[in-house]
């Protein structure tokens, strides 16, 4: 059995111990949110975080993640009233078209900007690599620099 927490929940998983933590997440725990894109680590649609720490789900083994903490989609926000500030940049520039890709986004964002509060275009090229087929990347540069600016408070 692993247990662990995710969005602030203990719970735990009888299955196979290799079992992609995404499947965990998605079929176990049905928190759908993250999304299966690849199934090879390239594409990013399964981010979560571990630990605060952008992860991708689909190669993580739920072995992985005993005793650590995990934050999907539907836990990102402080709270029901509350969005995280990615989110709230998310909005203002109407990011996704499909949607497909953009929890996986999100999350991978939301620990960019922890690593790099006032990024350059290119420390997101070089960091931000999820991947979006309905090619959003222009309103998704535009969204990262104002979430920056909403945790920072500092208007560029
Ligand atoms: S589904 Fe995990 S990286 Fe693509
Ligand atoms: S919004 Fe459609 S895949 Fe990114």
């Amino acid at each position: 059995m692993v247990s662990f927490k995710i969005n602030s929940e203990d719970v735990s998983f009888e299955g196979d111990n290799s079992t992609p933590l995404l499947w965990v997440i998605r079929d176990h725990l049905r928190l759908t949110g993250t999304k299966f894109g690849c199934g090879i680590g390239q594409c990013g649609a399964c981010t979560v975080h571990v630990d605060g720490v952008a992860q991708r789900s689909c190669i993580t083994p739920v072995s992985a993640i005993s005793g650590r903490d995990i934050t999907t989609i539907e836990g990102l926000a402080p709270s029901d009233d509350e969005l995280d500030p990615v989110q709230q940049a998310w909005l203002e520039h109407d990011v996704p078209q499909c949607g497909f890709c953009q929890a996986g986004q999100i999350m991978a964002v939301a620990d960019f900007l922890k690593r790099f509060p006032n990024p350059t275009d290119a420390d997101i090229d070089a960091n931000v690599t999820n991947l979006c087929r309905c090619g959003t990347y222009v309103r998704i540069r535009k969204a990262i620099h104002r979430a920056a600016e909403l945790i920072t408070g500092e208007a560029s």
